[in-house]
């Protein structure tokens, strides 16, 4: 039956941050029991609960009949309305006990309790827990939680869960059982449990008040040997979080559990965070400098969560940036605190720019704290997370570093214990600072990235400049009229001829549609430095010549801002190669020259600024993408850069070899550098391009010279690109994190021929279905790939569109983070906008569509 001719299910019905209202039912205790088995999982909740409004206890459930239950000990009638399971109770306060049965093993949408390489875990953010018990499964229902694992102790030797480990003993039949008490009130998106055979690397914390804390990683046993630099983060996190925020940790116990099929990145359920085991393993042979960034990151991430998401939760998942901002922002800071404060700062925005700012102009636009959702899991974004903690960021600048803290110590206090608001935590700021942040509250309300246009004149006989701002925020889906939006904006100007500044940097509140600034005594003409260190999350359009840029790409004393302005430069150059065919490209060679020759600039740095913006970023800066068009460009410019300036990367080439396996930051930044002068060797088409690159990987001491190598093979079609994939993969054969890295590299691969590839690779018996992290290094990477993607026979929307159906009836979160792509069809020609609408369109139409996927098809569609 041809699927397009099904008639569509009834469209599930969003839920509306307006009608939100408090619980009418508490629950402040439950005691919770499993039998743990992998095909039936017996699963008794014992809830105390207590009434706070009027009306019947209804418990949320998913997927789960309950097989008793009862009411202070007698059999209790109950009804189901719809997924709820409605209890009257006369009293208004009762002991509920209920049983169900749940198949962890048959679970594979990673949601709830689920098996996962043999062992048993669980995953309840957002709605999970409603797939274990039935239970008012609201971020705003606190409970203390007391919990029981029974399972056979052969299989699942180890029994983890929240809080404290307050007893365990031997059952019968080779079975044993463990009890944990968590004493802080939770949600129960923060319960957790993991069962089954690991081992453990231990190590303690003493926290600044005296308290000894024991810290465990556990895996399987044989990646123990890559827990180190986890442990590192951690207790680095601890310490960083006492000094910066005064935060310290409140339990005797903080584990973290490494599994290998995880839908997100990690989880920070109380004391005891279970993670994609990307984020846990490190070693030099398997991990790049990279993933051991991400790793340090992730961990301090959750680990904050503790004070920015736990102790003080969120009211309702509108509110789910509350904790997701501030805490990516924590963690931004932590890790800038870590290393080269600049380049992380490179690295954030870069993220921002590909991630967030195409959702900000896309059909699945959203403010930071959304009006409405069909699916929770689709609002944990870019925009939430990313964009969220540059709001917060702008608190941070205009109050500057002691009146923020006062606020977050203030936010802290004031909420402990309890579930709070966004308005709560914007209060606590302006209580604490006396600053007004009243149209400031704009950034949580409207969605869109604003675009502030900047022209700087110059008045040489007056002495005088003057600097015209002027704001737009575009509209976006429900949102057509927008107010601008107060925002800091870190100026500086530069004098043309003496190359230094000419005032002090001042931050320039931006809180109107227009501004003008004048700046005066100015002795000779001002270039203009704005947006430094990106102190706001915009765009910025400014009649800045070519000349401009490559002078502030030389001599501006913020490093981000010299970065950015060779990025503009490139961009400019790149937009006017897509016109006219013929930009002229000397002064990005030119600039990219002085800025190799620098002996003042960290490598690290270096590395940042001399690579290209990639296809996809050069795609947004135009009103019609011509994929076709940007990737001549791109290569044009990519192999200019390399051929002409060939003696320069051999140069840094060798002189970067000095970085050898160190593992320090100055190490890192030298394999950086290096592998980036590999990519433009291999680029300028030099006849010894991919023997460079193959000697380098068979020499390489580390993980990422290896896959930078790897990657510049890629781009080539060589006897030297075969050997190496097919080394690799007989290398790493049984490592499924490292086998990540060789599909994505195929799939990132700029050529036109990847589509072939990426088709070849979904049938290889390595790509597996049901493991999000394979999902995603391989057809997430392809679908970021513009040139492979957009390929003009459609081929690349047909695989995606099928794949997202394949998936669904898997996993639906991680399929319906696969849409996005496709959304984008208004931003191409025609002829592909009709190809991308039309696979929307055919996944709409499938039978059984989750709930996930067909929020974000419809919403893409428009
Ligand atoms: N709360 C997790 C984090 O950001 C992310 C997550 C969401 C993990 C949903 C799993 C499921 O730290
Ligand atoms: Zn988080």
């Amino acid at each position: 039956m041809d699927i397009r001719t099904q008639p569509l299910a009834a469209a599930p019905a969003p839920v509306l941050r307006a009608d939100y209202a408090p619980p009418v039912w508490q629950v402040p205790e439950i005691a919770l029991e499993f039998d743990l088995d992998p095909a039936r999982t017996q699963v008794t909740g014992r809830l105390s609960v207590v009434r706070a409004g009027t009306g019947p206890l209804r418990l949320d459930g998913d997927g789960l009949t309950a097989d008793a239950v009862s009411v202070d000990g007698v059999p209790a009638d109950w009804t189901m309305d719809g997924d709820q399971l409605v209890i009257d109770l006369a009293g208004d306060a009762h002991l509920v006990e209920i049983r169900v049965t749940i198949a962890p093993e048959a679970n594979t949408q990673l949601m709830g309790l689920y098996a996962s390489d043999g062992l048993l875990c669980t995953q309840c953010e957002a709605e999970g827990f409603r797939r274990i018990m039935f239970f008012p499964d609201r971020p705003d229902v606190l409970a203390r939680y007391a919990v029981r694992l029974v399972a056979d102790r052969a299989r699942y030797p180890v029994l983890l869960s929240n809080g404290d480990h307050v007893d365990s003993g031997t059952l019968p039949d080779g079975r044993h059982y463990a009890d944990w008490r968590d004493p802080f009130p939770k949600p129960s998106y923060l319960f957790a449990l993991v069962a089954g055979d690991l081992a453990v690397n231990r190590d303690s914390f003493v926290t600044g008040s005296g308290k000894v804390v024991e810290l465990g990683i556990w895996v399987r046993e044989h990646d123990l040997g890559r827990t180190g630099h986890a442990m590192h983060a951690l207790k680095t996190a601890m310490a960083w979080d006492e000094r910066v925020y005064g935060r310290e940790y409140d339990l005797g116990v903080f584990n973290i559990v490494a599994v290998s099929d995880f839908n997100f990145g990690a989880m920070e359920n109380k004391g005891l965070n279970i993670f994609n085991s990307r984020y846990v393993l490190a070693d030099p042979d398997t991990a790049t400098d990279q993933d051991y960034d991400a790793v340090a990151t992730v961990v301090a991430h959750e680990y904050f969560h503790n004070w920015s998401g736990n102790r003080v939760t969120c009211r309702d998942w509108f509110q789910l940036s509350l904790k997701e901002g501030f805490t990516v922002f924590r963690d931004q800071q932590y890790s800038a605190d870590q290393g080269s404060a600049a380049v992380k700062r490179i690295e954030d925005v870069r993220v921002l720019r590909a991630a967030q700012f195409p959702e900000d102009g896309g059909p699945l636009a959203h403010p930071i704290r959304p009006d409405s959702y069909i699916e929770i899991s689709n609002f944990y974004t870019a925009t939430i997370y990313n964009k969220g903690a540059e709001v917060i960021r702008m608190m941070h600048t205009m109050l500057g570093e002691a009146a923020f803290r006062a606020g977050s110590d203030l936010y802290f206090d004031r909420h402990d214990g309890t579930a709070a608001t966004c308005e709560d935590f914007v209060a606590a700021m302006e209580d604490a600072s006396g600053h007004d942040l009243g149209m400031f509250r704009l950034w949580y309300r409207q969605a869109g990235t604003p675009r502030v246009h900047a022209a700087l004149d110059f008045d040489a006989p007056g002495g005088r400049a003057r600097l015209r701002l002027q704001q737009v925020v575009p509209a976006t889906p429900g949102q057509p009229d927008k107010q601008a939006m107060p925002m800091p904006l870190r100026i500086a100007l530069f004098g043309e001829v003496s190359g230094t500044k000419l005032l002090p940097e001042q931050t320039v509140m931006l809180d109107g549609a227009h501004q003008e600034i004048l700046f005066e005594g100015i002795g000779e003409r001002p270039v203009l430095s704005i947006n430094r260190g990106f102190s706001a999350p915009v765009t910025i359009e400014s009649d800045r010549s070519a000349a401009d840029l490559a002078f502030l790409s030389a001599h501006d004393d913020d490093p981000f801002a010299r970065y950015e302005a060779m990025q503009q430069l490139m961009v400019d150059t790149l937009v006017d190669d897509v016109a006219t065919g013929n930009a002229d490209l000397t002064p990005v060679i030119a600039a990219v020259k002085a800025t190799l020759a620098d002996p003042a600039l960290e490598p690290a740095f270096v590395a940042e600024a001399v690579l290209l913006p990639s296809e996809a970023y050069l795609g947004d800066q135009m009103p019609v993408v011509d994929p076709q068009a940007v990737t001549r460009a791109w290569d044009r410019l990519r192999g200019a850069l390399g051929a002409e300036l060939i003696a320069d990367w051999r140069g840094v080439y060798a002189g970067m070899a000095a970085g050898g396996d160190s593992l320090e930051a100055a190490g890192k930044g030298m394999r950086r550098l290096r592998g980036v002068a590999l990519g433009y060797i291999v680029a300028s088409g030099a006849a010894d391009g991919p023997a460079l690159a193959a000697a380098q990987y068979e020499a390489a001491g580390t993980m990422t010279d290896r896959q930078t190598a790897l990657s510049a093979l890629a781009m080539t079609a060589s006897a030297e690109r075969d050997a190496a994939f097919a080394a690799f993969h007989a290398r790493y054969a049984d490592n499924g994190l490292v086998l990540d890295k060789w599909f994505q590299t195929q799939a990132l691969a700029p050529r036109s021929d990847t589509i072939d590839v990426v088709e070849r690779l979904a049938r290889h018996p390595d790509f597996v279905m049901t493991n999000p992290n394979r999902l995603r290094s391989l057809v997430g990477a392809f679908a970021v790939n513009q040139r492979a993607f957009h390929d003009p026979s459609g081929r690349g929307y047909r695989f995606l569109g099928e794949m997202v159906v394949a998936i669904d009836r898997i996993n639906p979160q991680t399929a319906a983070k696969l849409v996005p792509p496709l959304g984008r069809w208004s931003r191409f020609d025609a002829a592909r906008g009709a190809m991308m609408r039309a696979e929307l369109e055919r996944v709409l139409g499938t039978e059984g569509l989750s709930k996930d996927v067909f929020e974000q098809v419809s919403k893409s569609l428009g």
